[in-house]
Formats: structure tokens, sequence, C-alpha cells
């Protein structure tokens, strides 16, 4: 089975009593170990997608299953209990906490995850931070290193649990042009290196070249996924 399948997905918001038809009938198959990219303009429903995937809402109509999980059936301490073992998030706003440094920013998720000893956790985090290009910027805090290196940071963060997917929104929609690619870029090198399935979005069709899957969403409807075979057999 699908590691993410969602099945004539509606989402319907209602804001005092006036219907928006977020998603409508949306329905695909994302399997492990891929790396994939909603794209469409602001408003197109993409959030709305990230957020159902990520357990933090409800579909209004149809079936959203992640790893085979029902996301209907959770409620909210399942769903967060799901999600800590499950999804890692990397967000538009990097969201790195200001107080600590960049390795207890990455040690963090970890800390609630009880069954991590010591060690482990210590390897784990200097590893990803090796991968990601951040081990020797380790003892500064977020306001000390650039809006690329945040990110890099948060990547290594949401990878730190193993989760099988990590949901990353606009990643780059607060970097330019060049630093957004390469931190697309550390994500597919992190996704081939792990095998984590990585799906972000973004509204800049420019910076989805290293997609393997892009769907392009408009109006809460997909209007085309594209595989891309051409790209795939030429790199
Ligand atoms: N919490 C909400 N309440 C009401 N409407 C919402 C809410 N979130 C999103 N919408 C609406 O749903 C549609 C899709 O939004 P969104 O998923 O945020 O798109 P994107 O992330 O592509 O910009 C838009 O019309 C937006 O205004
Ligand atoms: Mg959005």
């Amino acid at each position: 089975m699908s590691l993410i399948h969602l099945q004539e997905v509606t989402k319907t918001y209602n804001t005092a009593g006036v219907p928006v038809a977020a998603l409508k009938n949306l329905s695909l198959s994302i399997e492990r170990q891929t790396f994939v990219s909603f794209i469409g303009p602001s408003g197109s429903g993409k959030s709305t997608l990230l957020n159902l995937i990520g357990t933090l809402d409800k579909p209004t109509g149809g079936k959203v299953l992640v790893d085979g999980v029902d996301v209907a059936t959770l409620n909210r301490s399942d769903a967060a209990a799901f999600r800590g073992n499950t999804i890692g998030f990397v967000f538009q706003n990097f969201n790195l906490i200001p107080v600590l440094n960049v390795y207890e920013n990455v040690e963090y998720p970890l800390l609630m995850l009880k069954h991590v000893p010591v060690k482990e956790r210590r390897e784990r985090i200097l590893n990803l931070l090796d991968k990601v290009g951040m081990l020797d910027q380790k003892d500064k805090y977020p306001n000390q290193i650039s809006g690329g290196q945040k990110q890099r940071v948060a990547v290594a963060r949401a990878l730190v649990t193993n989760p099988k997917i990590v949901l990353a929104d606009e990643p780059t929609a607060n970097l330019d042009h060049a630093t957004a690619f390469k931190v697309i870029s550390i994500m597919h090198e992190m996704q081939k290196t792990f095998g984590t399935t990585f799906v972000f979005s973004t509204h800049d069709p420019k910076i989805v070249g290293e997609a393997e899957l892009i769907y392009t969403l408009e109006d809460g409807f997909i209007i085309n996924n594209g595989r891309k075979e051409q790209n795939r057999s030429t790199r």
C-alpha cells in the first residue's frame, strides 16, 4: 500500500456560515521514499492538503490514509503521537527556538521521544548537522545564522526522529532563489540518504526541478501530475 493515499478528498472551510471549498475531490497516492512537490498559486489549497497529510486537520469528505492509518479516526492525542513518530515538519518561517542554539534546536523533538538514549541522541544530531553542512555552526543561535542556514537546521530537526515522512510547506518562501535551490537540493540529498519521503509545496515553479513527482494545484483541483520521466532519464 502507498505511504500516503488520498481518495476523493474534499475540504470545505466554514467561516461565518460561508463555505469555502479548498480541496475538491482529490485522489492521489505517494509511494515510499519519493520526493514530491505540490506547486500552485496562493490560495490553491497547498497548505490545506499538507495539513491533512500531516494529521493537523481532517477532510470534510473522502479518505486520507497515512502509513495505513485513516487520519479521520485519530483523536487529538492519537494524532499528536502519530505525528511524533511518523512525520517531521519544515515550516516557511523556519520556526527555530530563539533561546536554543543550533544543536539544541535539532535535539528538541528527540526530547519528546523519551526512548532515545542520550548517546544515540547525540550521534543522530551530530550526524544530521554534518549532513546538512551545519556541524561547524552547532553552537550558534538562530539570530546568528542566515535564512538558508536556518532552514538547513530545520531540515535536520525534521529528520532527527527518523520519520517516514517530512512535510515542508513553502520551505523556501522566505529565501532568495539561489538559497532556495540549495535548500531543496539538501532536502533531496536527505531523501536519498535516509529513504525518507519528502513532500514540499511551493508557489515558485522555478524551484521544483529536483522533485520526482510534481502535482500542480489550482483552485482546489490537481490539474496535472507530471511524472518527470524525461528529467529522470537525463539526470
Ligand atoms: N482556516 C481557514 N478558514 C477558512 N478558509 C480557509 C482557511 N484556510 C484556508 N482557507 C481558504 O482555503 C483556500 C485554500 O487555502 P490554502 O490551503 O491556505 O492555500 P495555499 O496554501 O495554496 O495558499 C483559500 O481560499 C483560503 O482562503
Ligand atoms: Mg499555504
